[in-house]
């Protein structure tokens, strides 16, 4: 599995197949995010995340962590371009669920489609592994597709994901065949929904999860 291939289009591939929606999604919940100070987002992918938190929090400390190292550059090099300051950014090559997280625990976690990347078993590890890293008043952001419950909206999101699942199967390699609910998992790992907001239909999901202590 890579998004190598694709890291050097995926910027346009967005902005020709989904406009702004994406973005919207990613920074709905950002204002959770005011008094975080480290900051560890999953799947950075080109990073359009990573710019908007920091224009916001320069002085936070942030962890970029990707299977790709030409996501990660890309990240890199567009942040760079964007002007933001680099100093508390640090760029991980790692793959999850293997990863080893460091001692000092993350206080907040960002996942932004990228938990649709998975199946079941590789999810439930590979959340275990992001909560391992994770403080115990740690907040969790989280922007992915989803599907609706019932009618019109339901097949339209079935149909998109369909193809979606086919494009990433086959242009890098993705195991995962379909969306893998991850809200059981969150709340095992002491993690509470407080928010959440549905756009496109249902098609898109942005929530926002704070971990409670038990
Ligand atoms: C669909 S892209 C999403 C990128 C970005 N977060 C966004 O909002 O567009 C998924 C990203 O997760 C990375 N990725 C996929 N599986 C991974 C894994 N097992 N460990 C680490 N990164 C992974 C890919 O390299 C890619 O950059």
């Amino acid at each position: 599995m890579s998004f190598d291939r694709l890291a050097a289009h995926y910027g346009w591939m967005e902005a020709v197949v989904a406009g702004p929606r994406l973005q919207r999604s990613r920074v709905a919940w950002i204002d959770r995010l005011a008094d975080r100070r480290r900051l560890l987002i999953a799947g950075v992918g080109h990073g359009r995340f990573l710019r908007a938190f920091l224009a916001r929090r320069p002085s936070a400390r942030v962890t970029c962590l990707d299977a790709s190292r030409g996501m990660l550059h890309e990240a890199r090099e567009r942040a760079r371009r964007a002007g933001c300051d680099l100093a508390r950014v640090e760029f991980v090559h790692a793959r999850l669920p293997e990863w080893s997280p460091p001692a000092e625990p993350f206080d907040a976690i960002v996942t932004n489609f990228f938990l649709d990347c998975f199946p079941p078993a590789e999810l439930a590890a590979t959340v275990a592994c992001l909560a391992s890293a994770a403080a115990p008043d740690a907040r969790w952001l989280l922007a992915d597709f989803a599907v609706p419950k019932r009618g019109p909206p339901r097949w339209r999101a079935q149909a998109v994901h369909a193809l979606m699942y086919a494009f990433f199967r086959a242009t890098t390699g993705i195991q995962a065949r379909a969306l893998t609910e991850p809200d059981p998992l969150l709340a095992a790992h002491g993690f509470v929904l407080r928010g959440r907001k549905s756009a496109e239909g249902g098609l898109l999901r942005a929530d926002w999860w704070e971990r409670v202590s038990r």
